[in-house]
């Protein structure tokens, strides 16, 4: 049996990730499993420097190689710093967000090449890859709704409903390419029935 799990939470924008976070954390620390709770991109004090430049709207447009590069600066202060030091002292990892969003929005929304990103998955992450993944997906309308209630929108809210769609495309693609991992919850529900459906993800690991 391994050890401590790293488990990441994933999905399009306004499906629900905080709260079900919250959530997912609270039923580890019921079982009395000690949890870090962390994010992507961020999780380090040079990590989130790095997500505001990721986030912030500039005149100056972002190209893609820089984007995906940042973000993978970002990860490797992250796994460096924060992700392998707890899984090492036995604590479970509970990220929001992960190479996976690589794969789907600079693979998917963007259309960049996947090679890139496998390549920079393998040299930045070693052989670190997620215990567990929870896909929470929804129609991008629903999520599109929720996100634009919120605060001004980023960098990445600024897209088109089109990206989103690709964005989710490349999601479920993913899950598909790795049932054993990545679980899909339906985000599109009450949020009881939601968090029911992971629960019964997460229970087989307690
Ligand atoms: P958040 O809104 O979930 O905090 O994430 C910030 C944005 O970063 C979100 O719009 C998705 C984007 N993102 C990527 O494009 N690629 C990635 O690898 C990660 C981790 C996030």
């Amino acid at each position: 049996m391994k050890g401590a799990l790293f488990i990441t939470l994933e999905g399009g924008e306004g499906v629900g990730k905080s709260t079900n976070l919250f959530f997912v954390r609270k039923m580890l620390e019921d079982a009395g499993i000690r949890v870090v709770v962390t994010r992507e991109p961020g999780g380090t004090a040079l990590a989130e420097k790095i997500r505001l430049l990721l986030l912030e709207n500039n005149d100056e447009p972002v190209s893609e190689t820089a984007e995906l590069l940042l973000l993978f600066a970002a990860r490797a202060q992250h796994i460096q710093h924060v992700i392998k030091p707890a899984l090492a002292q036995g604590r479970w990892v509970l990220c929001d967000r992960f190479t996976d969003a690589s794969y789907a929005y600079q693979a998917g929304g963007r259309g960049m090449d996947i090679s890139m990103i496998k390549w920079l998955e393998n040299k930045v992450q070693g052989r670190l890859r997620p215990d567990l993944t929870l896909l929470l997906d929804a129609p991008v309308e629903i999520g599109m709704v929720r996100a634009n209630k919120r605060s001004k929108p980023d960098r990445f809210e600024l897209e088109k409903q089109a990206f989103f769609e690709r964005v989710r495309a490349a999601y479920l693609l993913r899950a598909k390419q790795n049932p054993q991992r990545m679980k899909i919850v339906n985000a599109d529900q009450p949020l009881q029935k939601v968090q029911d459906e992971i629960s019964t993800f997460i229970k087989p690991f307690l």
